[in-house]
């Protein structure tokens, strides 16, 4: 169904790890809608997953990019200027908690990890923003989003230290999206999606446990990975254009239940 909502525009994706990533789906449909790609993704990523498959079949250039370093993004960004000039739109789609991967409970967290977690998780998204603002490389009305999950808001008991990588993310849409908006007519967002079968989604313990309760819940169901590339595609476009510093469900409506005939059933 594509209409070349994004046509003539110039993206920068990252997070692209295979077909399930979410930023691979969201990559697709930017290009099926006309927009010229760059992808990035952390080093390790380039070895260990697919994103050069899918840089062919969209045409798009791969620059490798630990999404902490500072270097490394300068030098991203050196790339993507060179390749571009200025940008329309940026999707931040990472995430990783070492006490999530290792195992580490909510109540016995190794700090040097939850460092590492806030790094990664949410403090690249400002170490993103920052190098685009202050080397003025979006154009106006561009569009910044990142992902994010609603363990921000409530809590989800497994969701461990993401929970407040994701509240600082969420806060930094907010905080930076006042900055570049008021610098540069640029809108920063976060959307915030149902759990997803992905490599992320899946290191969460009781995933698919959390997954069958968000499509109980959910009067439309879980919004999949294509669902949630469709939204980033929308807010990409122009029309969108004066919605800044939200945070955006694409839940199938999960934020706002309480308890569905379906769980009572189950009950
Ligand atoms: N899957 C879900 O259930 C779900 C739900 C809500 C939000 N999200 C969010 O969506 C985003 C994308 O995750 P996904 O579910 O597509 O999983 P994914 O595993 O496919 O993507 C996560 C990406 O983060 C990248 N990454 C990790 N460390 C990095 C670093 N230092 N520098 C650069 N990139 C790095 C990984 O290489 C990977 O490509 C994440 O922010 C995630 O928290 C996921």
């Amino acid at each position: 169904m594509a209409n070349n909502l994004l046509k003539g525009k110039k993206g920068l994706i990252f997070g692209a790890l295979d077909e399930n990533s979410i930023a691979w789906k969201a990559a697709e449909q930017a290009h099926a809608e006309g927009a010229e790609i760059l992808l990035t993704n952390a080093p390790v990523a380039m070895r260990m997953g697919k994103i050069n498959e899918l840089a062919e079949k969209i045409g798009a250039k791969v620059v490798p990019a630990d999404a902490t370093s500072m270097d490394d993004l300068n030098a991203l960004f050196d790339e993507a200027e060179s390749l571009f000039g200025k940008l329309d739109f940026v999707l931040h789609s990472i995430g990783m908690s070492p006490n999530v991967r290792k195992g580490r409970p909510y109540t016995n967290l190794n700090y040097s990890w939850l460092d590492k977690t806030y790094d990664v998780s949410a403090i690249s998204f400002h170490k993103i923003m920052q190098v685009m603002y202050n080397r003025d490389l979006m154009n106006e009305w561009g569009s910044i989003v990142a992902l994010t999950y609603m363990a921000a808001q409530r809590t989800f008991s497994e969701y461990n230290d993401m929970a407040e990588a994701k509240a600082l993310l969420e806060s930094y849409a907010r905080s930076f999206g006042y900055h570049f908006g008021k610098k540069a007519k640029v809108r920063v967002n976060t959307i915030s999606q149902s759990p997803t079968p992905t490599t992320a989604g899946t290191g969460v313990s009781g995933f698919d446990k959390m997954l069958a309760y968000g499509e109980m819940m959910s009067p439309l169901g879980n919004a999949t990975a294509d669902d949630c590339a469709a939204y980033c595609v929308m807010m990409f476009s122009d029309y969108t254009r004066r919605i800044t510093m939200q945070n955006l469900y694409n839940d199938g409506g999960f934020s706002n239940m309480g308890i569905a005939e379906e769980m009572l059933e189950k009950l």
